[in-house]
């Protein structure tokens, strides 16, 4: 730690219940936090699953009202935000459950936040600052992780896009309890496996790999890392592996726990922008660059990112030069991407496209946790030898 600037660990503030089979106690729970009618927020496909009617058993077990709203949105809009909440506004609720994957839970925050703060949303933008929810009048809400990775129930606020401008806005809404049930992503397709626990993996290897790591988020990313490399390939080998999906779901919440304090950087930064210009899936537009970005931070942190690339499977020998460092994470990263069919950026755009954004992404400067200073020739380099991998 003593090389590095160190950031206040921030990882304790949402009280997590993890375990398989833990949605059985969403009711009980609910009925400790005080509620008594809940605003049962997910989308379309946690409903098909049977997801829904799983949470939704333990609510009535426990004698508490629910009122559903199915209709949550990827990348979750304000106008749906505000449509979920006045839903329960008129229905009376006194309190949320979020099931789904971030978008739903991202939803479920916002709706909390309106419950009992006048709307619209964006009056509560974090970059406005000047208007602040009053957490202490909030009705309680669980959020339930459907998928492996936002780690959105570790973390204290939503990310909401503004249909205005398309662009995307924290809002801050803590989460009273996040019950985490590996057995609830047994049935993840494929796809949403993969993009989900990169997500994870970018959480954890940025954090570990940002300008200001802290003890206690090393050992949350550290092991989140860990898990990803061992469990992520035996999901792929055997998709109904509970251990392995167990271990995938822990590496998303350690990750989102790690990531707090640290924050992320060139994997995000970059992500956040052309996944909103292309319409790539949050994990897998940050997991494009993520090996180029590891690779750019060995120089400044050889160490750290020799232990990302060893425990992800990569061999880097003892007393390796900082390129030598820096290309094995890169291999080790696309290698683990071969393994779970990981979607390629030609898939969502045009080579002369994604590097037209080049300029959206440098303003204003986003790297702001990064180890080194990142140019725009830099960016140009990381996108071009992603898009070039196929
Ligand atoms: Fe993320």
């Amino acid at each position: 730690m003593s090389e590095q600037q160190t950031s206040t660990c921030l990882a304790t503030r949402n009280p997590i219940l993890f375990g398989r089979g833990t949605h059985r106690r969403t009711g009980e729970e609910l009925r400790r936090l005080g509620v008594t009618k809940a605003l049962v927020v997910c989308d379309a496909g946690v409903k098909s699953a049977g997801i829904l009617d799983k949470v939704l058993g333990s609510i009535q077990a426990a004698g508490i009202g629910a009122v559903i709203f199915d209709e949550a949105q990827s990348d979750p809009p304000d106008w749906s935000c505000e449509a979920a909440a006045a839903l329960g506004v008129r229905e009376g609720v006194d309190g949320v459950v979020a099931v789904g994957g971030g978008s739903s839970l991202d939803t479920g925050k916002a709706a909390k936040i309106l419950l009992t703060n006048p709307p619209p949303i964006s009056r509560y933008y974090l970059a406005h600052e000047d208007v602040v929810p009053d957490e202490s009048k909030m009705y309680p809400i669980i959020v339930i992780p459907t998928t492996a990775g936002t780690g959105s129930e570790a973390t204290p606020g939503g990310v909401i896009t503004d249909s205005a401008t398309n662009e995307k806005h924290n809002v801050p809404c803590m989460s009273n309890l996040g019950i985490v049930d590996p057995e609830l992503t047994l049935g993840l397709p494929p796809g949403v496996t993969a993009t989900t626990a990169v997500d994870a993996l970018c959480h954890a290897a940025e954090a570990y790999t940002s300008n200001k790591p802290n003890a206690i988020s090393d050992v949350l990313t550290e092991r989140a890392i860990a898990l990803i490399g061992a469990s992520l390939p035996r999901v792929f080998d055997d998709p109904g592996d509970p251990a392995a999906r167990e271990g995938v779901q822990l590496a998303a919440t350690l990750g989102g726990l790690g990531l707090m304090g640290p924050f992320c950087h060139i994997p995000h930064e970059i992500g956040l922008i052309i996944g909103m210009l292309f319409h790539i899936p949050h994990g897998a537009a940050c997991g494009m660059t993520l090996p180029e970005g590891l690779e750019f931070v060995a120089p400044a942190l050889p160490e750290r990112v020799a232990t990302v690339a060893r425990l992800l499977g990569g061999d880097v020998p003892e007393g390796a030069p900082p390129e030598t460092i820096g290309a094995a994470a890169r291999e080790a990263v696309i290698g683990l991407y071969g393994k779970i069919g990981f979607p390629k950026l030609s898939d969502y755009c045009s080579r002369g496209e994604l590097l037209a954004a080049v300029p959206r992404i440098m303003e204003p400067y986003p790297f702001v946790h990064c180890p080194r200073e990142v140019t725009a020739a830099d960016v140009t380099e990381f996108l071009s030898r992603a898009y070039d991998r196929g």
